[in-house]
């Protein structure tokens, strides 16, 4: 009998990946980044700088300093959220990640158990409702609308969670250029927010991914500056929007004690220390211009998306203008199944990410789909709406 090492895998596995075929001409999925704006030259100058100065350090796991990350890097955090949320930090609370997706992990990692109840935005990021879905937690979708999560609806949900003896362990929630509708969550919303999960055996988990690119207003205190006195905020974030996915450098901000409890799940000998460096070297001189720069780049590119939406959708799509970020969430008639349209689209170079992966009910989420404007070019854009816009009706037309 031959040997068959797939014989041996875990029984509990998800499905396997399959083989990587590229990115389409048209891809408006996932959340990369503007090529063109990636500060090359900055980077570089940054790198080298760095590697005179402190290469050596290199020699020793965590250049010889906290495993809660590079210290001029998470001091450069404390600074930024100072600065740009009106939101304050101390050094040791703060822990640098292998992008903010090691964060999702982790944090799920210190607080739930299979069955646990866990609050989430009834539109939010796929790649977190596929973790707590592998992780058996029970997720209960709160309502939006345009100021982001319903109060009313949230306190529904709480309610029910501890009515069963299983309040929900959080609520997870992007309030600053949410992903994927892109609104921004206004201070008034906040306080509302923090109010209505008093008394509650709840903490709330903030993701501020995009929140370096918001255009729409200015940007309010986050919740962990507005709910400091209770301490119920982790808070994530990340430089993959705002600098580069590709470097996998993210972070949490939570109580000391907490990233203590944290670090003991964090197993893999510290994040790699040689990003940590070029990003706090880079981001310390550059950061404000740089990401006012891709914010306006992306804006432009919102509105190119948009005008391309409207002149070739016409009424049959619904949207709203994003607050800033990189994505555009649309609503097509009750009925359309948005996924139903992805192999055409597919065999047409076009990759879109149908609503119901970033939806808690797949069939709510059915009629959406979610547009990534952060990678591909206006003209991209524009033929790439126009492309899916023909697939759409040709489908249609042929019974779909
Ligand atoms: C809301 C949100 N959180 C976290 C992530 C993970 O990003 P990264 O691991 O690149 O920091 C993403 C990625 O798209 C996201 O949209």
């Amino acid at each position: 009998m031959s040997f068959e090492i797939s014989e041996l895998y875990r029984t509990d596995l998800p499905p396997a990946e399959s083989q990587w075929g590229g990115i389409p001409a048209f891809s408006f999925v996932g959340g990369n980044n503007d090529e063109e704006n990636v500060p090359v030259a900055g980077l570089t100058e940054a790198v080298t700088r760095v590697l005179q100065r402190e290469g050596r350090k290199l020699a020793v796991y965590n250049l010889g300093g906290s495993p809660l990350g590079h210290e001029d890097l998470r001091s450069f955090i404390c600074q930024k959220l100072g600065v740009r949320a009106s939101t304050s930090v101390d050094l040791d609370e703060v822990l640098i990640t292998s992008g903010s997706l090691q964060a999702l992990d982790l944090v799920n990692n210190l607080l739930l158990v299979p069955g646990d109840n866990v609050i989430v935005e009834e539109a939010t990021y796929g790649g977190m409702i596929s973790r707590l879905t592998r992780l058996g937690a029970v997720v209960h979708g709160v309502s939006l609308d345009q100021s982001g999560v319903r109060p009313d609806h949230l306190v529904e949900l709480l309610e029910r969670c501890s009515s069963q003896g299983r309040p929900a362990k959080y609520l997870y929630t992007i309030p600053t250029v949410q992903n994927p509708t892109g609104s921004c969550m206004p201070l008034e919303r906040r306080v509302e927010i923090l109010e209505a999960m008093e008394g509650q055996q709840t903490a709330i988990f903030e993701d501020d991914c995009y929140a370096d690119l918001l255009w729409g207003c200015d940007r309010p205190p986050t919740l962990w500056e507005l709910d400091a006195p209770n301490r119920r905020v982790i808070y994530c974030g990340s430089f993959s929007k705002s600098i580069a996915p590709a470097l996998r450098v993210g972070y949490i901000v939570a109580e000391s004690p907490v990233l203590q409890q944290i670090l003991s799940l964090k197993t893999d000998a510290g994040s790699g220390a040689l990003e940590q460096m070029v990003v706090a070297e880079y981001a310390s001189a550059h950061f404000d211009k740089h990401a006012d720069r891709l914010t306006s780049v992306l804006k432009a590119k919102a509105e190119v998306m948009a005008e391309a939406l409207e002149r070739h959708f016409g009424d049959s799509v619904d949207f709203e203008m994003p607050q800033g970020g990189i994505f555009m969430w649309l609503t097509f008639a009750e009925g359309v199944d948005t996924a139903a349209f992805s192999t055409e689209a597919a065999a047409s170079g076009v990759e879109f990410n149908a609503g119901a992966g970033w939806s808690v009910d797949p069939h709510w989420g059915a009629n959406k789909m979610r547009l990534c404007f952060g990678n591909p070019s206006a003209e991209s854009i524009r033929e790439g709406v126009q492309r899916l816009a023909q697939i759409m009706e040709m489908a249609s037309d042929g019974g779909h």
